[in-house]
């Protein structure tokens, strides 16, 4: 696992925003492809299926999977943290797996590790579907915030508590688009009231029922 600590000052247009480059651009292509390398060897001569949460993965899962030479299946899983955004926060499954992974190796795909609520909540629901096995592999991991006891299989980057956005990660549904990992500046989510800053803010959407 890297550490990010590194910091690179963003683009002049976003230094209104974003305070610093946590993980450049040049970084996270070359941490995704030996990601990619890891899992390659894992899952050789396995009957693969990716599961990504969405949304935040939608760069990291896209660029990891184009270095992967092996037979896989992909699927996603929606689930999002619906709620007051304060300690109360809530799961809500927004979409569920369709493929079937019974007796399927299973790589459990996520942008980011952090309280472990979700990760947690996600192994739970997989393992009720009686896959052979599920490891996980998440691009970042902020150690500090862990609530429950999980640790994820692949790692991309383990970097420190702050507020990070970026490569998917977003803040109220913004700056998913920007290719690196960025720390958002504290004014810009100041006044929220939230306690957990990498889901605060977000649209509040109503949970799907089903
Ligand atoms: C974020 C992130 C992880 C989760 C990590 O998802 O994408 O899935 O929080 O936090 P945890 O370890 O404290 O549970 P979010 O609910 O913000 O949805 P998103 O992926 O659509 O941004």
């Amino acid at each position: 696992m890297k550490q990010a600590t590194k910091k690179l000052l963003p683009p002049v247009r976003l230094r209104s925003e974003i305070s610093a480059i946590l993980i450049s651009e040049s970084a996270l292509a070359r941490r995704v492809k030996s990601l990619a390398r890891e899992i390659q060897r894992d899952y050789r001569g396995k009957d693969l299926v990716i599961v990504s949460l969405l949304n935040g993965t939608v760069m990291f899962l896209a660029d990891l999977i184009r270095h992967l030479n092996l037979p896989l299946r992909l699927d996603f899983i929606g689930v999002s943290s619906y709620g007051s955004g304060t300690k109360s926060r809530q799961l809500v499954f927004t979409k569920e797996l369709r493929i079937d992974v019974k007796g399927r190796d299973v790589l459990l795909l996520d942008d980011i590790l952090d309280t472990g609520k979700t990760l947690s909540a996600v192994l739970k629901k997989l393992r009720a579907l009686k896959p052979r096995r599920i490891r996980t592999c998440v691009l970042l991991d902020k150690p500090e915030r862990r609530i429950r006891k999980i640790a994820a299989d692949h790692v991309g980057f383990e970097i420190p508590n702050e507020f990070v956005v970026g490569y998917g990660l977003d803040y109220a549904e913004r700056y998913r688009n920007l290719p690196f990992i960025g720390v958002l500046k504290p004014d810009v989510y100041a006044g929220s009231a939230h306690e957990t800053p990498i889901s605060s803010g977000r649209e509040r959407l109503p949970p799907i029922p089903f």
